[in-house]
């Protein structure tokens, strides 16, 4: 008998609940949606609406919202979202303060109840929550990893899709680094269809697109107030289902390094194999002293950020 995956999202926000709505679509398992006790009724209440789409959109799943942890015990796959958005004018960085302890008491109480599961945050500053998610989990570092890549990278194609006028299935692109707005798009490991995109399109314009998937988070939130949620979401749910179907897909996860690419024991964004065990395997790619130069730099703030988190809660350290 084939068992249906069990994924708990943490946090039925923007964010959390629409990785619900994609995770549903595609059929991905049952899921789990737990909010604190104060928003019970409208984490509830959102999930049963969600739950009656399917005789519409057809798909099979329990989907049950609830602030009650026993209900996360079997996970395969656990997403962490909870926590505070940037509103304008705000870095990533600012919510670190708030984000910190929500993150680790989240994380605590999912070691509790789900200690076989996977562990995906969102939660912002990205790379330095993922770390608080390992250190207050104790969980293996290849079941804990941040979904920031999977977006930045799905920005960085959209825009080149739209400058090219092609389909964005087309584009295949990498990119590194932190989740900031140092992180780094990889213009020589872009391409069309294998034609590699410098072919396609000017220095120019090209640096255009690189700019602007490093800064898209910030044009969303000037744009609405608040963090985006479909495409982080979206994000989300592409590593769900590469680890539910243990797809062994290569993606762009904040995933722990320990001698890849000079990281030295930090979460950052690499490209990984994600399957039902979490990272399988980080994979290594050369890159040459410019990239290596913005790579290193997106690396020393994903550093420091981790300082803070540790001088905030020692017991993080
Ligand atoms: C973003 O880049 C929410 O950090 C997320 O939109």
């Amino acid at each position: 008998m084939v068992k249906r995956a069990k994924i708990t999202i943490v946090g039925g926000g923007n964010v959390g609940a629409s990785c619900a709505v994609w995770a549903a679509s595609k059929e991905l398992g049952d899921i789990v949606v737990v909010d604190i006790p104060e928003l019970e009724d409208r984490v509830k209440g959102k999930m049963l609406d969600l739950a009656q789409c399917g005789p519409i959109e057809r798909f099979d799943a329990q989907i049950i919202g609830t602030s009650d942890y026993a209900q996360v015990a079997g996970s395969d796959v656990v997403v962490i979202t909870a926590g505070v958005p940037r509103k304008p004018g705000m870095s990533r960085d600012d919510l670190i303060a708030t984000n910190v302890k929500i993150v680790k008491s989240v994380s605590e109480k999912i070691a509790q109840h789900a200690p076989e599961a996977v562990v995906i945050v969102v939660s912002n500053p990205l790379d330095a929550m993922v770390y608080t998610a390992w250190k207050a989990t104790g969980f293996p570092t290849h079941r804990i990893v941040g979904q920031a890549g999977c977006l930045d990278v799905a920005r960085y194609r959209t825009f080149i899709a739209m400058e090219l006028g092609v389909s964005v299935e087309d584009i295949s692109a990498l990119l590194l680094g932190g989740h900031g707005d140092d992180m780094v798009p990889l213009p020589r490991y872009t391409s069309v269809h294998g034609i590699p995109v410098s072919q396609l399109m000017s220095q120019e314009k090209l640096t255009a697109c690189v700019e602007r998937a490093k800064v898209g988070g910030g044009e969303i939130v000037k744009l609405m107030g608040t963090s985006a949620y479909y495409a982080p979401a979206s994000g989300v749910v592409q590593m769900v289902e590469a680890i539910v179907k243990d797809k062994k897909r290569i993606l762009p996860c904040a995933a722990y390094c320990e001698s890849e690419f000079g990281i030295g024991g930090y979460f950052v964004g690499v490209p990984c194999v994600l399957g039902a065990k979490g990272v399988e395997r980080v994979i290594q790619i050369d890159l040459d002293t410019q990239e290596k130069e913005l790579m290193d730099r997106s690396v020393s703030h994903v550093k420091e950020l981790v300082e803070v988190v540790c001088q905030m809660d020692s017991s993080l350290a």
